[in-house]
């Protein structure tokens, strides 16, 4: 009884180091866009953590909005035999011939919270919101609000190229549809940065007279949405009452513009998507388990019926 007791210990504190062993040197590399916007801040901070806790080897890489840093930094880390790479790709075309060079050197890849356009063996698995329904949630909660009244809609896309971008136009478009008292007048990119969101907002109010006829703007982030709100009051107009605010994204900063009414609503993005891919490449890593081709996270509307001020005093603590 003893002696069995003895061999179950030993058993288990092996399996237990082997494992932990084996955590701890796994090393990943980790593509990340830049710094553009509040949200990706946080997906960093998350990203970090969440492999310190794993034991994993990071190996991060700021590619300053190129994408020719991103394959710079992919092609680094094949050459330094990394055990998997994450990236999150700036824009959705362009990648075969890197994927490629990983897929030959039996690389897993992963993609974080945007899509690729590219054959779907070249990576593992997509881990991202459905950015369709992203906008498409902004898209119908305006439609409800404003109701059967004319609202022209002045729209600040993402990153050109980007799938977020692609995607939350397409959505917001399917959202207004059949509203034909919604319109959108005007659409450019603001590239994800508070900076251009607000430079394209001024030319906006510039050139629908001042703003006043301006009902809504829809903002593909949160920051190019805080840019607009500065615009907006610097025209002197009440961003929220005389332009309504919805974007994409729930950073803590459009939680404190929506407490004072300067903000209407906006979709939640996670920026916990290492989580998810960690725990995919560990189960693939182990057993060979292949994950789905997208794993999903979740989109939900905030408007200023939900707290916002504690939805702040929540989020603010966490990395945006
Ligand atoms: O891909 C996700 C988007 O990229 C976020 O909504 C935006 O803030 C970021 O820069």
């Amino acid at each position: 009884m003893k002696r069995a007791l003895v061999a179950a210990t030993i058993a288990a504190l092996t399996a237990c180091l082997a494992s932990s062993v084996s955590a701890k040197t796994l090393t990943v590399g980790f593509s990340q866009i830049g710094s553009e916007s509040g949200w990706r801040a946080a997906e960093t901070t998350v990203t970090k953590q969440q492999a310190e806790k794993r034991g994993i080897t990071l190996k991060f890489a700021d590619a300053q909005q190129k994408q020719e840093n991103q394959i710079k930094a992919i092609r680094g880390f094949i050459a330094q035999g990394v055990d998997a790479i994450l990236v999150a790709p700036v824009v959705a075309t362009g990648w075969d011939a890197v994927l490629k060079e990983a897929k030959e050197e039996k690389i897993p890849v992963i993609l974080l919270d945007r899509e690729i356009d590219a054959p779907k063996d070249l990576y593992l698995t997509a881990v991202t919101s459905d950015t369709v329904y992203e906008g498409k949630v902004a898209g119908e909660w305006l439609a409800k609000d404003v109701g059967s009244k004319d609202c022209k809609v002045v729209e600040l896309q993402g990153t050109t190229g980007s799938s977020p971008a692609i995607n939350r136009k397409k959505g917001f478009e399917q959202g207004i549809a059949g509203h034909t008292n919604i319109k959108i007048v005007r659409s450019q990119t603001g590239d994800f940065t508070r900076t251009k969101g607000k430079e394209v907002m001024e030319s906006f109010i510039k050139a629908e007279g001042g703003g006043k006829d301006i009902c809504a703007v829809y903002a593909h982030n949160d920051d190019m949405a805080v840019g607009a709100i500065q615009a907006i009051k610097e025209a002197g107009l009440k961003p929220g009452t005389d332009i309504k605010v919805v974007s994409v994204d729930s950073i803590p900063d459009i939680f404190q513009a929506m407490a004072k009414g300067e903000a209407n609503a906006t979709v939640e993005l996670t920026p916990n998507m290492a989580g998810p891919a960690f725990d995919a490449l560990e189960a693939y890593l182990k057993d060979k388990k292949e994950p789905p081709k997208w794993i999903q996270t979740e989109s939900k509307l905030y408007t200023q019926a939900d707290d916002p001020q504690k939805v702040y005093e929540a989020k603010k603590g966490l990395g945006y």
